[in-house]
């Protein structure tokens, strides 16, 4: 049996949480024979629901489970983490601006970046969820003193899965028939699914679906607004598929990507496409066969995505200037 890794998540008690928890313990991410940890954080408050979340995992009896730890401690939680997923953030109250939620938010996320660099593994990767991801990443990034930026990542696997099954439902194919879907820039109403790379049974997209104007209004606005129509119809925000994107992200990023194609994850950027290098913005992302990963270069860019692409790095730029008294120089 290999030793166990460790796995921190913040935000543990939550919704996200009680659907990710459960098939990380299960071994669905990181295999039959891989023995977990699981460090499991949440604030004070929440920390007797937490208990009851542990007491249903013991219930589980999962063979590879090792060792649970529930503390509202960051040192304790994000002790030598092979992975850190942070979920838990302040949710967006009536009346509150985004720039309020940037500062609320980003004190979270500036003591859980210190608090990971302090403890986790050197090695620990840290994928962000908790809303406005992009950003709060980049607050933790810049926190994390001396822990390679290209350890960290914001999560847009769920614009690209929804992305994808929205052409699917349109072709009338089966999603899994969709691939290279790179959804550019924010993780939010600006985001851009790339219709314009996407293939469908490796023919692009635009030859299997020729109704430009649907690709170019309803598909991509049915994305951007997809979180708030779930919303509407459930009376709460998505969960099971926000956890199940994460594990898709976590599963991505330590296997190797299918030859041709590519994933969405948002991830420092180092200049590519003209994209303000330092910002936390979502491109396409290969995974190596040696666990590394890089942007994937040369995906053609035209004048319609450039200019979408262009207002979603503009305002991770604004969100990145709003915070910035909480990104150390
Ligand atoms: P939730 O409100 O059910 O759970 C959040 C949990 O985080 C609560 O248990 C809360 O006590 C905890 N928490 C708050 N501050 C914390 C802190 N400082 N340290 C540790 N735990 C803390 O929310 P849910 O549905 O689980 O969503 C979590 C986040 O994920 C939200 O910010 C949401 O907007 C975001 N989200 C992101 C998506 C993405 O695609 N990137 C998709 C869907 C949700």
């Amino acid at each position: 049996m290999k030793d166990p890794i460790t796995v921190s998540i913040t935000g543990a008690a939550g919704n996200i949480g009680y659907a990710l928890l459960f098939r990380i313990a299960s071994g669905s991410v990181f295999g039959p024979d891989q023995p977990v940890n699981l460090n499991l954080i949440e604030i004070e408050p929440a920390l007797p629901a937490l208990q009851g979340v542990v007491m249903e995992l013991d219930d589980c009896a999962f063979p590879l489970l090792n060792e649970i730890t529930a503390t509202a401690d960051l040192n304790e939680g994000f002790k030598d983490a092979d992975w850190a997923l942070l979920v838990g953030s302040v949710p967006r109250k009536a009346g509150m601006e985004r720039n309020d939620l940037l500062g609320i938010n980003g004190k979270i996320f500036t003591g859980q970046g210190q608090a990971i660099a302090a403890n986790a593994k050197s090695s620990c990767r840290t994928l962000v969820v908790g809303n406005p991801c992009n950003t709060n990443c980049l607050i933790a990034m810049s926190n994390a003193a001396g822990l390679p930026k290209n350890q960290f990542f914001a999560m847009t696997r769920l614009d690209e899965n929804r992305a994808k099954s929205q052409l699917a439902a349109k072709a009338g194919v089966h999603s899994s028939q969709v691939t290279n879907l790179c959804i550019w820039g924010n993780h939010s109403a600006t985001q851009y699914p790339d219709f314009t790379n996407a293939k469908i049974d490796g023919k692009p997209v635009t030859e299997v679906i020729t109704d430009i104007d649907w690709l170019k209004g309803e598909f991509i606005s049915t994305v951007q607004q997809r979180g708030a129509a779930i919303i509407k119809a459930r009376g709460a925000s998505s969960a099971a598929s926000a956890a199940n994107a994460a594990l898709d992200t976590v599963v991505s990023l330590i296997n190797p990507t299918p030859e041709g194609d590519w994933h969405s994850v948002a991830v420092c950027s180092d200049g590519s496409y003209g994209i303000e290098a330092g910002i936390m913005a979502s491109m396409p992302i290969r995974t190596n066969a040696d666990g590394t990963w890089e942007v994937v270069q040369g995906v053609p860019v035209d004048e319609f995505s450039q200019e979408k692409i262009d207002a979603t790095i503009a305002e991770l730029v604004e969100e990145r200037d709003a915070v910035k008294d909480l990104i150390p120089g």
